[in-house]
């Protein structure tokens, strides 16, 4: 299976440190962001993973590729670990797709359909700016549609009312099955609704499996919410021929690494958890 991971937006929340490098090269830890994402789908079994850039965005490309000269100055300054990341790094199975402009998520999606579509088979999408270091996640969704033939299935975490605004909401009922709670079948989804036509607190957070027919309606779907192709409206075009599930995370399963706010507090709360960086807390 492929994975798609947009990564060409613009980042505005997140000027001036986005103006001249992406968000998802700013680091998390000791690494940048989309490096935890990049793996997360190799860890899930994608045998490639696409990443949508942009012209603007070669540093992300650059994270990816060789770089023979860098290993072995490293290795004749004997710092032979750090070689072999920057070599492993360098043959990692990840592809480069344009999005010639940022129109929107489900514009960058489709941007991917001419890589995926030799194989018409389901794919992930990883937001480029959400992280989900366990990487637990994707191989859970992938059971969900399994029990549910095949269907897309896309990750949810419940956020507070006053933050409904800010992201896709689902409707749904609890799918029932045994051994399915946290599962939900979909019945609707409102990008970006106010806190009074959210028709839940269930937002949809940046982990999708999805199925060849999305990409399909994707080529169709025309802007929605901030005059962007939204990935959202795709899905609820996708409703009317196919089921879709959802599957409600944990608040500690994913981090949102979007907005200034976001990335400080994802840091912090990975720097607590991480045995290298946990004794830098000791004085707190
Ligand atoms: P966001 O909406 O969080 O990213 O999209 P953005 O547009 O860069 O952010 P702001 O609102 O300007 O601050 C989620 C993911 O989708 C990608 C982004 O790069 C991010 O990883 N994306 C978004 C695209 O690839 N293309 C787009 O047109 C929009």
């Amino acid at each position: 299976m492929k994975a798609v991971i947009p990564a060409a937006g613009l980042g505005t929340r997140f000027l001036p440190a986005t103006k001249a490098q992406p968000k998802e090269m700013l680091p998390v830890l000791d690494r940048p962001a989309i490096q935890y994402v990049v793996e997360e789908a190799l860890a899930a079994g994608a045998d490639e993973v696409v990443v949508v850039s942009s012209s603007q965005k070669r540093s992300i490309e650059g994270h990816f590729s060789p770089d023979e000269g860098l290993c072995a100055l490293l290795e004749s300054a004997g710092k032979g670990e750090q070689a072999r990341e920057v070599r492993r790094l360098g043959s990692l199975p990840v592809t480069f797709v344009e999005q010639p402009e940022p129109r929107g998520l489900g514009h960058a999606v489709h941007c991917a359909a001419a890589a995926l579509a030799a194989d018409e088979q389901p794919f992930y999408v990883l937001l480029g700016d959400v992280l989900v270091p366990e990487c637990a996640l994707l191989p859970r969704m992938l059971a969900v549609s399994r029990a549910h033939e095949g269907a897309s299935v896309i990750a949810v975490m419940r956020v507070p009312p006053e933050q409904v605004g800010r992201f896709g909401i689902v409707a749904g009922e609890p799918a029932g099955g045994p051994g399915e709670d946290g599962v939900w079948r979909v019945t609707g989804m409102v990008e970006k609704p106010s806190r009074e036509e959210a028709p839940s607190d269930l937002a949809i957070f940046g982990r999708y499996l999805l199925t060849p027919l999305t990409m399909r309606l994707l080529a169709t779907t025309a802007p929605g919410a901030g005059g962007e192709v939204q990935l959202t409206d795709a899905l609820i075009a996708l409703l009317a021929h196919e089921e879709v599930y959802a599957l409600v995370i944990g608040p500690d399963e994913g981090y949102d690494v979007g907005t200034v706010e976001d990335w400080l507090s994802t840091n912090l709360r990975l720097a607590r958890r991480s045995p290298s960086f946990a004794s830098l807390f000791d004085a707190d």
